[in-house]
């Protein structure tokens, strides 16, 4: 019996509207163009190859199996874009040398609450660029200005510079590679995109906010685990326009799921984002910030998600 042939499923409008969180009527006019070039057809895993996704999962989450988010990682960041930069000044200034390298050809993913086999060997890059046209009409389409904080390679940062171009573009992190990127990007592109040094855990309150500024983390804070105290001091003190979270968020998983509760016990191992939600729904009650939209989206890579979103603006 061939099981496969009866689980062969398409992203669609409908359904990549479902994901993002989102109308068919925002996804049809704003990511038209990808929706055209890119194939969305998967099969779900069944049988022998589930189980063999979920031994992997379970792995994982065995002493010492994988890498911990925290200040110890700095160098590994710092070495993985001083490839992509070397890559991007060799090649041409082609943008996809700015994907991330961790963003693998041919892997499962998550969606529905299902594992699944993607059709098409870069799904997961092309997702990115679908969902990050929509997230860009939708939440950064009225800013004068757009800050991405640990924006590594770049890549949604030349995106913005891109699809906005009277808007300034700036990306942050705290490795000096990505900063280098920045300002190879601006170089040969001639968009108003700059790069500065910026760290979460001790941020520099010199670098101001213009107003009107939206801000972007796109699986950064994912990095700071339960330390994001000093990063909303900063953005509160600031008052940008917005704030928009593309992240993991514990909060969001449902422990009586299996694959959500393996995925959040991924994500406590690997030590990241911990209770931003949380400390978010605290400040509004005190009345200090707006929560303006909180979605879970059922999308990921094998282990976790990563796409989810909460938005806010202070008060
Ligand atoms: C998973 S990558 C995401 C990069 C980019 N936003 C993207 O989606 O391609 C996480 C980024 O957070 C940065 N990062 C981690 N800890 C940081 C910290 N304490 N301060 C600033 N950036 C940090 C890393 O250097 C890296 O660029």
């Amino acid at each position: 019996m061939n099981i496969g042939a009866d689980i062969d499923k398409n992203l669609g409008v409908a359904e990549l509207a479902e994901l993002f969180g989102g109308s068919p009527d925002e996804v049809s006019r704003w990511c038209a163009p990808f929706l055209d070039a890119f194939d969305f057809r998967y099969t779900e895993l069944a049988g022998a190859e589930r189980d063999a996704m979920l031994l992997e999962a379970v792995k994982r989450l065995e002493p010492n199996a994988v890498s911990v988010a925290g200040q110890g990682r700095k160098p590994d960041w710092e070495a993985g874009w001083s490839e992509n930069l070397t890559e991007f000044l060799a090649g041409g200034h082609q943008l996809d040398a700015l994907v991330p390298k961790y963003i693998r050809p041919n892997e499962v993913v998550r969606l529905f609450g299902q594992y699944a086999r993607p059709r098409a060997p870069h799904f997961i890059r092309n997702y990115t660029k679908t969902y990050r046209a929509w997230l860009a009409q939708r939440f950064f389409a009225d800013a004068a200005a757009i800050y991405e904080f640990g924006c590594g390679p770049g890549s949604h940062v030349a995106y913005f510079a891109e699809t906005f171009p009277e808007k300034p573009v700036v990306g942050l992190d705290w490795a000096a590679a990505s900063v280098n990127i920045m300002e190879a990007i601006a170089g040969h592109y001639g968009w108003k995109v700059s790069g500065h040094r910026f760290d979460f855990f001790a941020p520099d309150h010199g670098i101001r906010l213009p107003e009107g500024t939206a801000v972007l983390t796109f699986g950064a804070l994912e990095q700071v685990g339960t330390n994001h105290g000093p990063f909303l001091d900063y953005l509160l003190a600031n008052k940008p326009l917005r704030c928009v979270h593309v992240e993991g968020i514990n909060e969001l998983y449902d422990e009586e799921n299996l694959l959500d509760r393996l995925a959040l016990r991924y994500h406590q191992q690997r030590n990241y984002l911990s209770n931003l939600l949380t400390r978010l729904q605290e400040l509004e009650k005190a009345g200090r910030v707006v929560i303006e939209s909180v979605h879970r989206q059922r999308f990921g890579t094998r282990f976790n998600d990563t796409f989810s979103h909460v938005v806010w603006r202070p008060a």
